[in-house]
């Protein structure tokens, strides 16, 4: 991404956005890999969860963003951080795990780069990913809707700020099994309870929403997020208890080479 993260925003919804993650690992068939990489780690509650289950690896967390490096330095001091785009990045041949969670949504024709990570892998290296897959529910389409209609519609910046829908299993499959001797590809829908619909502008503020706000000005950029928080209550309709239910549904792939 080109604007910087905000880490403090981000680990708002910290337990929820772990266990996406959590749930890849327990899939990664490996015992003793030797060096494991957490890309796109973050503040580093990923690159956590890779030492706790790999205390013998050596952990490594690389990302592009300086504050978010920050972040991960002082949540776990004396491990290896390093500031690198995964554009370019290549492992090198001791790496038998490259670790992925909620980062190959943002990395620019990320098809091609996950090819060119999984052929850089030693014979029994694992690729584990996890990407949101979320464009079509209504909080993203809202967005996009939202940046359609308002005083700042025609900005081209907020033209922009939509993601593309990922790839298809099947297409994902047909992409990288051809390198691979075992590939699974699989959705989980979570249903995150939220304290109400002002909570989910909150969580995408530290992700999706970024990419509109940063196109703004102070004054556009409240009167945009109002707009939105506004179209998000009339969506995400309060539950018995008055808390909301955030569909959040999200791609896995693990491929072994
Ligand atoms: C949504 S956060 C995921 C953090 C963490 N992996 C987790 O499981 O919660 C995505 C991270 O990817 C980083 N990122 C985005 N594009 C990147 C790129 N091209 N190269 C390296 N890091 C990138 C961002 O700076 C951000 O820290």
């Amino acid at each position: 991404m080109s604007e910087d993260w905000s880490a403090r925003q981000y680990l708002k919804f910290e337990d929820e956005r772990t266990r996406p993650p959590r749930d890849l690992l327990a899939q990664v068939p490996l015992a003793r890999p030797r060096r494991v990489v957490d890309l796109g780690c973050g503040p580093g509650n990923s690159t956590e969860l890779l030492i706790e289950r790999f205390p013998d690896a050596e952990v490594i967390g690389l990302d592009s963003s300086p504050d978010m490096l920050r972040q991960a330095r002082e949540r776990l001091p004396g491990r290896s951080f390093v500031q690198a785009d995964i554009a370019t990045w290549s492992p090198d041949g001791e790496t038998d795990l490259l670790f992925a969670n909620a980062v190959f949504q943002w990395v620019p024709d990320h098809p091609a780069v996950l090819r060119r990570l999984v052929s850089a892998l030693p014979e029994g290296g694992v690729l584990a990913v996890q990407m949101p897959d979320n464009t079509q529910e209504p909080a993203l389409r809202l967005m996009r809707e939202v940046a359609a209609s308002g005083p700042w519609a025609g900005n081209k910046a907020l033209d922009a700020a939509a993601r593309d829908d990922l790839p298809t299993p099947g297409g994902y499959y047909d992409l990288l099994k051809p390198l691979c001797r075992h590939l699974d590809v699989w959705h989980i829908h979570y249903n995150h309870v939220m304290p109400g619909p002002q909570a989910i502008v909150e969580w995408f503020k530290g992700s999706s929403l970024r990419s509109y706000t940063s196109a703004l000005d102070p004054a556009m950029r409240e009167a945009y997020l109002a707009a939105y928080g506004a179209k998000i209550a009339e969506a995400y309709p309060a539950r018995y208890d008055g808390k909301v239910l955030l569909k959040f549904p999200r791609l896995f792939i693990l491929a072994v080479r």
